[in-house]
């Protein structure tokens, strides 16, 4: 059941819903998410089962403000905390060390916990009105509210077309960032990018003073992130990335008969092919985050076979769109 998230009297049954252990749909800035209470385990199997995603793979937990923070962390090295203080609510999620008891099975046992404050206000009016409950609901686990694997959604319609009828979803809008968060790991003594997002490592490090490490440049990385895996955000067709040349060659090579092909560029094209579908792609790269996946899920469902997408540039305010494509075409 989709409700407007703009109403408070949905904003309370969700609230309550989460505390008596349901799921729900849930609006973030980013993408939406398949929200559980972060302290309740079997709520917490719940997301884990609907997703088909390996229970190893910590979820984020979303925190109404920073003074929640207490309730997950053991503690906040300095440049967590200004990363906190710059970018809260915000896209960013930083990975902290965890408290002993607090969201066991979201955090697959791990002993640090991802923690995020979002900015969208139906998110943020959810979990203030969690943190009013008695007993209050401190923290909300929500990974992506896709199956595992599949494109994020960023839309109400795309969680109810996933899950079907019986999830409640708070309709919230479409996501105004459109990608994932930012994930910076805040265990290590330095900031380590985990996941790149709206917030590129210039902005990271402008606010803490320290430039982030890639997680190639750790000895060991131990922590999971299904968001890293190299084969993950796959549509139904297959992702090619090529450049403008490329992309230009091929369709030549093609010619006028060519079909169940679509097209996502920004360099201007030619085909004589009347069937291939084109669409362009922001040249700005909030832009193109903000329409990326649902347009990726606009292309399957006209039943391409291939999308063909120009790679972005590599500058780093696209970080977060190329890693996004990569993964898409890896699948
Ligand atoms: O924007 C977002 O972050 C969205 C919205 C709903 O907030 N959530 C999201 O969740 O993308 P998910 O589960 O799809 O991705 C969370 C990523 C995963 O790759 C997970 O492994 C990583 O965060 N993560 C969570 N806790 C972690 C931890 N303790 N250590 C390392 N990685 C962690
Ligand atoms: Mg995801």
């Amino acid at each position: 059941m989709v409700l407007d998230g703009n109403q408070p009297a949905s904003v309370q049954a969700a609230a309550e819903a989460l505390a008596r252990g349901e799921l729900l749909g849930l609006p973030t800035e980013t993408v939406y998410g398949l929200a559980a209470d972060a302290d309740n385990d079997a709520a917490v199997a719940q997301i884990f089962a609907a997703k088909g995603r390996p229970s190893n793979h910590p979820l984020i937990v979303h925190v109404a403000d920073s003074a929640a923070i207490t309730r997950y962390a053991k503690e906040v090295p300095l440049f967590a905390q200004q990363l906190i203080d710059a970018f809260w609510p915000g896209p960013l999620t930083v990975i902290l060390p965890r408290l002993a008891q607090a969201a066991v099975a979201s955090t697959g046992g791990q002993d640090s916990v991802g923690l995020r404050c979002p900015a969208h206000p139906v998110a943020h009016a959810v979990l203030a009105a969690c943190q009013r409950l008695a007993p209050p609901v401190w923290g909300v686990s929500a990974p992506s509210a896709n199956k595992f694997g599949r494109v994020s959604p960023t839309t109400a319609q795309h969680v109810a077309a996933e899950f079907g009828d019986d999830l409640l979803v708070l309709d919230g809008g479409a996501c105004a960032v459109g990608i994932e968060s930012t994930i910076v790991d805040c265990t290590r003594g330095m900031p380590v990018l985990l996941r790149p997002g709206a917030i590129t490592r210039a902005d990271i490090e402008r606010a803490c003073g320290l430039r982030p490490l890639s997680k190639e440049e750790l000895p060991a990385h131990t922590p999971r992130a299904s968001g890293t895996l190299l084969a993950h955000y796959a549509p139904n067709a297959k992702v090619r990335l090529m450049d403008a040349k490329q992309l230009q060659s091929a369709l030549d090579v093609l010619g006028p008969d060519a079909r169940h092909i679509a097209l996502y560029h920004r360099a201007p094209l030619t085909t004589a092919s009347r069937h291939i579908v084109q669409r362009t792609m922001p040249g700005d790269a909030l832009a193109a985050a903000r329409e990326l996946f649902g347009t990726l899920r606009d292309l399957d469902a006209l039943g391409v076979k291939l999308i063909w997408i120009e790679t972005p540039p590599g500058s780093p305010d696209w970080e977060g769109v190329y890693d996004r494509l990569q993964r898409a075409a890896a699948a």
